[in-house]
């Protein structure tokens, strides 16, 4: 590279991933290939619009990466084209979100989506996003007792507050959601239901994870993190009298964006052509055997796991217990001055603030990607259990203290819903 500012930075960034254990629950490593396609001759073409129809010309190439990422999309979930069709031109998460209530709701309508400290997306309504100023969140959350989703209590909510839109799925929700009761749950109110499948897409892909498409009216996921492919979203929508596929094209391009970008899209369909191989269902079965022994181990030392346990990729741990333990800040600053990576995370019904809150969230999928096993886990919990004591900000307890906490077995019965 000529600028050696530029190549300095990429450097040091490429051997801070290398050197550090990253448990960051939405990034993954993506394959060579991915990089490739990434950083390929597609960057320099514009094509406003969608294939065969495009604002410029030269794009008969680029047509067909269009394509062929759009129908891979779909074989992947086992969609059929005539009844779903997919967009795979959002940039990312959160303008993929943004054009399916642009294209589904109207305007000062209604989003049921759960609040962020119950493990929500920004997108689903909150208040500092453009989707709760644009549109009137009406929230919901996990059970105080099992924090775990409580379907009948939604269909209440939903009955009574008759939203728009029903948003299902989540950002920091460990849990198995039973897409079916969710369905129900938008009857209720006669809204959309919308799945945001990012945080799983990839242990869908993989069969370790029930997919929502029975049920969903429109699925929007992000290509980066379980599903391991570049930064970027699919949307996914049922092909019927509602025209919503035709709502949602428009909604992305003219609506919310100019011309797409086909280097990304190219690495889409690489990503996805990877996800299809048998090697990719191994790997997302060994993400989720890794978090449950992460969990595991941790519980087993004392840690209180938010809803007692995983069935994702995704652990929230609660280190801060009432004060007898370190806050989410504290926790992910000391982690991170040892080289493992995570982020802090408000847990249900947290009584600190969001920039200092009383968890942290882990993820397995980037650790896995590099060829952990749960023997790995186990010794990883038992670093972070030794990173995390003493706690500067913990008042003091013993770990005799920590022993009541709720274990994986005891968890189960609490009602978690059954491992696949
Ligand atoms: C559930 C969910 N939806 C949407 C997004 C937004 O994705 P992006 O960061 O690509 O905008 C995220 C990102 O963390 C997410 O977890």
């Amino acid at each position: 590279m000529n600028d050696k500012k530029i190549e300095q930075l990429i450097a040091l960034e490429k051997a801070r991933q290398k050197k550090s254990v990253n448990l960051i629950a939405s990034e993954n490593y993506v394959s060579a290939d991915v990089l490739k396609a990434l950083g390929s001759e597609l960057t320099n073409k514009y094509a406003e619009g969608y294939p065969g129809a495009r604002y410029y010309g030269g794009n008969e190439y680029i047509d067909e990466v269009e394509e062929l990422a759009k129908s891979r999309a779909l074989k992947l979930f086992k969609l059929d084209p005539k009844k779903w069709a997919v967009n795979v031109q959002a940039l990312s998460g959160s303008p993929a979100n943004l054009a399916v209530y642009v294209a589904t709701v109207p305007a000062n309508g209604k989003v049921m989506g759960m609040s962020l400290d119950h493990g929500g997306h920004l997108t689903h309504g909150f208040k500092a996003s453009v989707t709760g100023k644009w549109w009137k969140q009406i929230p919901y959350g996990v059970n105080r007792e099992t924090e775990l989703l409580d379907y009948k209590e939604l269909e209440k909510i939903a009955s009574a507050e008759k939203p728009d839109i029903v948003v299902a799925g989540y950002t920091a929700y460990p849990r198995i959601v039973d897409w079916k009761a969710m369905r129900a749950v938008a009857d209720k109110a006669g809204a959309l239901l919308h799945v945001d499948l990012s945080h799983v897409a990839g242990l869908v892909a993989g069969d370790v994870y029930p997919s929502p498409f029975a049920y969903a009216d429109t699925v929007m996921t992000t290509v980066h993190k379980t599903l391991r492919g570049p930064r970027s979203a699919l949307i996914f929508s049922r092909i019927d009298e509602r025209k919503l596929n035709e709502k949602i094209d428009k909604a992305v391009f003219p609506g919310l964006q100019g011309g797409p970008h086909m280097n990304q899209i190219a690495a889409v369909a690489v990503a996805l052509f990877e996800a299809s191989k048998p090697d990719f269902k191994k790997y997302a079965k060994q993400v989720i055997r890794n978090a449950k022994a992460l969990a595991k181990e941790l519980s087993k030392l004392g840690w209180r796991i938010v809803s007692g346990g995983t069935e994702t990729h995704l652990i929230l741990v609660d280190t801060w217990m009432n004060g007898k333990g370190i806050s989410g800040k504290a926790a992910s600053d000391l982690l991170e001055k040892n080289n493992v990576i995570v982020n802090k995370n408000t847990i249900p019904f947290d009584t600190r603030s969001p920039v200092d809150p009383s968890g942290i969230r882990l993820g397995t999928a980037a650790e896995t990607t590099r060829g952990k096993k749960e023997r790995d886990m186990v010794v990883l919990a038992k670093r972070i259990d030794k990173i995390l004591l003493p706690r500067p900000t913990a008042t003091p307890y013993t770990r005799d203290a920590r022993t009541d906490f709720p274990s994986e077995g005891k968890s189960s019965k609490r009602g978690g819903t059954k491992h696949l």
